[in-house]
C-alpha cells in the first residue's frame, strides 16, 4: 500500500494504473462504516484509493476542527488490511494551496436541513469532493447513507458538473444496539450513549408504521420527535420527511424519500436517517 501526500505524486501513480478505480473520501478516524465503504470498492474495482482528509472548510467557526478525532497510524493499518492500493493524505496547503479561491455551490439543495444548520458546510463538502474526484479520476466514488444530504449534495454536483464518475451509496452501518456509526460517538458519555438511542428507535418505529401504510409526513416526523423528547439528554435540530433527491419538504410521502434527524445528545450532535421506500 502507497502513503502520497502530494497530487503531484497522486497524478503520477494515476497515470500509471489501468482498469477501474474505486475511490472511498474520509476525514479519517476509521470504524465499520467507512470500512464499509472500502470493502464494497474492493470488491468492486481493479484499483482501490482511500483519502484521509479533515478538511476545515466544512467545519463551522464554532464546530469541532481542532477537536476532530485523528488516528493516522491506526487508520493506515486497518486500510492496508484490506487491501487498499493508495491512502491520499494531503496537508491543508496541499488542498488549498495560497490563492486558492474557487468553490463549489450546489444552491438551495445544500441550504436545507444540514445546511440550515452548518452554513457554508456543503460549499466545502462540494469543494473538496470536486478537487479529489478530479485529481482520482475514479470510476466510483463511495458514500454512506448516513449522511443522506451529502449523498444528494455529490450526486447534484456530478450531475451538473458532467463528472465522469458513478457515485455509490452504501447503506449505514450501526452499532449492535442501533445508533449509526459515527467518529462522534466517542463523544458521549455513557449516559449520553444510552439515551442517544432514542434516534435509532424513533427511526425504527416510523419506519415501521411507515411500511404498515402511514404516508402523513407529519405523523412519521412525529413519531421520532415523541421519541426524542423521551429523553432529557437530547435536544432535537430538525426532523424532516423529504424527497430523496432534492431533499424539499414532503406533505405526503408519495415519492421516494428519506426520514432525517439531526439532535444534540450533551454537546455531540448526531444525524441519523432511514430510507422511506415506494
Ligand atoms: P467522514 O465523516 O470521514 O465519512 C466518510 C464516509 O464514510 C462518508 O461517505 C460517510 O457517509 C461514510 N460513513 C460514516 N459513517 C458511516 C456509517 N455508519 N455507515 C456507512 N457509512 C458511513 O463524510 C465525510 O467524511 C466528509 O464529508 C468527506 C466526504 C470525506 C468530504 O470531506
Amino acid at each position: 500500500m502507497r502513503v502520497l501526500e502530494t497530487i503531484e505524486d497522486l497524478r503520477a501513480w494515476r497515470e500509471c494504473i489501468s482498469g477501474t478505480l474505486g475511490f472511498v473520501p474520509t476525514m479519517g478516524y476509521l470504524h465499520e462504516g467507512h470500512l464499509a465503504l472500502v470493502r464494497r470498492a474492493r470488491v468492486e474495482n481493479d484499483h482501490l484509493a482511500v483519502s484521509i482528509f479533515v478538511n476545515p472548510r466544512q467545519f463551522g467557526p464554532n464546530e469541532d476542527l481542532a477537536r476532530y478525532p485523528r488516528d493516522i497510524a491506526r487508520d493506515l493499518a486497518l486500510l492496508e488490511e484490506i487491501g487498499v492500493d493508495v491512502v491520499f493524505v494531503p496537508t491543508v496547503d496541499e488542498m488549498y494551496p495560497p490563492g486558492f479561491t474557487t468553490t463549489v455551490d450546489v444552491g438551495s439543495l445544500g441550504e436545507r436541513l444540514e445546511g440550515e444548520m452548518r452554513p457554508g458546510h456543503f460549499r466545502g463538502v462540494a469543494t473538496v469532493v470536486a478537487r479529489l474526484l478530479h485529481v482520482f479520476r475514479a470510476t466510483r466514488a463511495y458514500f454512506g447513507q448516513k449522511d443522506a444530504q451529502q449523498v444528494a449534495v455529490v450526486r447534484r454536483m456530478v450531475e451538473d458538473l458532467a463528472l465522469p464518475v458513478e457515485i455509490v451509496a452504501v447503506p449505514t452501518v450501526r452499532d449492535f444496539d442501533g445508533l449509526a456509526l459515527s467518529s462522534r460517538n466517542i463523544y458521549l458519555s455513557a449516559e449520553e450513549r444510552a439515551a442517544a438511542l432514542a434516534i435509532p428507535r424513533g427511526l425504527a418505529r416510523a419506519l415501521s408504521v411507515f411500511e404498515a401504510g402511514e404516508h402523513d409526513a407529519e405523523r412519521l416526523r412525529r413519531i421520532v420527535r415523541d421519541s426524542c423528547g423521551m429523553e432529557q439528554l437530547i435536544r432535537v435540530d430538525y426532523v424532516s420527511v423529504a424527497d430523496a433527491g432534492s431533499l424539499v419538504e414532503l406533505i405526503l410521502v408519495d415519492r421516494a424519500a428519506v426520514l432525517l434527524v439531526a439532535a444534540w445528545v450533551g454537546r455531540t450532535r448526531l444525524i441519523d436517517n432511514v430510507a422511506l421506500s415506494m
